[in-house]
């Protein structure tokens, strides 16, 4: 990966960690640190530290560690270039081009043409007679002209080849059509056409790029829908189909807020677009994802869930109730009676009524309690027992005091028992929940902590005593740049012992000579996230130590002397050896 060290210097000094984790952490001044509760694992008393001298972070309780990248990458969980680009994002900063990567970038703009002229081919099959089957089935659903043309629907004729040779005609290469997931090749080496004798939905980004399409079957033949799998242009889970058109709609609502429309399929969305709610958006064939619910928190306020009212659809709404509450969105969910999705209510019962039901639909936590309600026999003592046992978890998981106040009060009312019990309940529950995940987040912490370094560096576990030294020296170098100089004439770079130090020390070397940084930023490209952590302990631990000159080249002496015991200890274990040190070891019994 090559994003210039100028570019990551600039993108790190625009994003002081500090600041950044307070909007993660609350964080308390303590010394010359800051510190806060550990948002890598659950913990009570706050042992997560950012040093913002050195703009870098430490964990005294799990080990996590290291950069403001790093920060971003654990917290986000995104990889190295994603984190950077976070980063760049927030401090306004552009990617620069990468260069390196010109063929890709270059068949991802082809794969963009070819989308585009197969959108244009399926379109037009519809007034074609090899089509008409296509524009009798649009007719058939009730899809007006104007909403066909809208979004650009077609039809994908029942050949082998039809796409194939006019895209072909139009100047694109076999392996272009390929990357485009447009065609494949069968094992015979012929080129055929995905997507045939099915209607053909276009699958817009908010730039206006055709980035792929949904096809659907005309019966009740399977598979029902062939979807195009993620290219160099398009990514399943990054995507929401119709939100170039949700996007300029929003802000229209009669609050004046701003709110989507969340439904399982593509044809409910069309269905909806026509009946007039143009804020209407669906996740793309998988389900639903964590990068679906933060795109719907970065667009709306409010969101509104009308999945099918099926069991499939019910699962899905819980699993997208609880994505999209970590992103802070408020939540309703629309439930569709008679077991219909949108589009077959809005067909049977008209917009209006649809209108009425998004109204009156309930929030969140009061979904989840019907749901909850439909399990049990509220009639009997026992139900009623689960029922209120059931609450009690469920509000348990809520944030807010007030929430769970008011509805602690509603679920009392109804089942006939006193509110103070009822909240007594949920607190207990909480405590509860609390120790369990607090013991369970900080072993697995402490265990991925160590298993981390053990990953990274496996040998220092065998070579404790120079591994000790090379933490120190590392970790006192990075704080002391001007030190690097005189330590390297005293140790060279491959006078570490183990491996991993050996590498990091060499990295911090040449980088010194070249006159370049040796910020932990800066290796963060080359250290992955557990490196990090491991290089973050360095330079904290060695922020104990006395930080002078004498220290540094006392550190090297060790190592050295390490690295010479171990040479001699390799090249002598001859059997003579060994008898002579058992020899010497019964001596000194006597
Ligand atoms: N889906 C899929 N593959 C399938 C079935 C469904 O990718 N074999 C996805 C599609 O994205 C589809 C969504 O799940 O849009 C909802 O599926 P379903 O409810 O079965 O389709 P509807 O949109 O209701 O289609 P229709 O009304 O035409 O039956
Ligand atoms: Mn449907």
């Amino acid at each position: 990966m090559a994003i210039p060290d100028s570019f990551i210097e600039e993108v790190v000094s625009r994003n002081e960690l500090e600041p950044l984790v307070s909007t993660y952490v609350r964080l308390k001044t303590r010394g010359r640190t800051r510190v806060g509760l550990c948002p890598f694992h659950g913990e009570k008393t706050p042992s997560f530290t950012v040093y913002t001298e050195n703009n870098s972070f430490y964990c005294f309780g799990c080990g996590a560690g290291g950069d403001v990248i790093t920060f971003v990458r654990r917290m986000e969980n995104l990889d190295y270039v994603d984190a950077v680009k976070f980063l760049a994002d927030r401090a306004g900063l552009r990617m620069p081009e990468q260069g390196v990567n010109d063929a890709v970038s270059k068949l991802r703009v082809r794969v963009l043409e070819a989308n585009r002229e197969a959108a244009r081919f399926y379109h037009a099959m519809l007034t074609d007679p090899k089509g008409t089957v296509g524009l009798q089935y649009y007719r058939g659903r009730g899809y007006t002209d104007s909403t066909i043309r809208h979004f650009g629907l077609g039809y994908a004729p029942d050949s082998g080849w039809a796409l194939r040779d006019a895209l072909r005609a139009k100047g694109f290469t076999d392996e272009e059509l390929i990357a485009a997931w447009l065609c494949k090749r069968s094992e015979r080496g012929h080129l055929y056409d995905v997507f045939r004798g099915r209607i053909m939905v276009p699958i817009i980004d908010i730039r206006g790029n055709v980035i792929a399409f949904g096809g659907r079957v005309l019966d009740d033949s399977k598979p029902k829908y062939i979807n195009t799998s993620d290219t160099l242009a398009y990514k399943k889970s990054d995507n929401l189909f119709a939100l170039n058109f949700a996007k300029s709609s929003l802000g229209k609502m009669p609050d004046g807020g701003t709110q989507l429309i969340l439904c399982e399929g593509y044809m409910d969305v069309i269905a909806l677009h026509q009946a007039g709610f143009t804020n209407a958006v669906a996740a793309l064939g998988t389900s639903f994802t964590a990068e679906h619910a933060r795109l719907i928190a970065r667009y709306a306020a409010e969101v509104v869930l009308t999945f099918d009212a099926d069991a499939a659809g019910q699962k899905g709404t819980g699993r997208a109730i609880d994505l999209l509450r970590e992103t802070g969105v408020r939540i309703k969910v629309v439930r569709v009676p008679d077991g219909k999705d949108p589009d077959e209510f809005i067909k049977n019962n008209g917009a209006e009524r649809f209108r009425m039901l998004m109204e009156n639909s309930a929030n969140d936590v009061e979904y989840r309690l019907l749901e909850l309600g439909r399990q049990f026999d509220l009639a009997t003592a026992d139900g009623q027992a689960r029922y209120l046992k059931g609450a009690a978890e469920l509000l348990a998981g809520l944030s807010s005091p007030i929430e769970r106040d008011v509805y602690a009060g509603k679920i009392a009312a109804e089942v006939g028992v006193t509110k103070s019990a009822l909240l007594d309940q949920i607190r207990q529950v909480g405590r509860r929940r609390a120790r369990k995940q607090e013991g369970q987040q900080l072993s697995q912490a402490v265990r991925q902590s160590a298993a981390a370094v053990k990953k990274v560096n496996p040998e220092a576990e065998t070579h404790w005593r120079a591994a000790r030294a090379e933490e120190a020296l590392i970790g006192l170098l990075i704080r002391n740049p001007d030190y690097i100089g005189r330590v390297a004439d005293a140790l060279p770079p491959d006078g570490m012992v183990t491996a991993f130090n050996r590498t990091l020390y060499g990295l911090l070397v040449t980088r010194h000579q070249n006159g370049l940084l040796v910020e932990p930023s800066l290796l963060s490209a080359e250290l992955e996230v557990d490196g990090m952590a491991y290089l973050a302990r360095m330079v904290q631990e060695a922020g104990e130590r006395a930080n002078t000159p004498e220290e540094a080249l006392r550190c090297a002496a060790v190592i050295t002397e390490e690295k010479r015991r171990l040479a001699v200890q390799e090249s002598t274990t001859s059997d003579e050896d060994i008898e002579a040190y058992l020899a010497k070891l019964r001596q000194e019994k006597k």
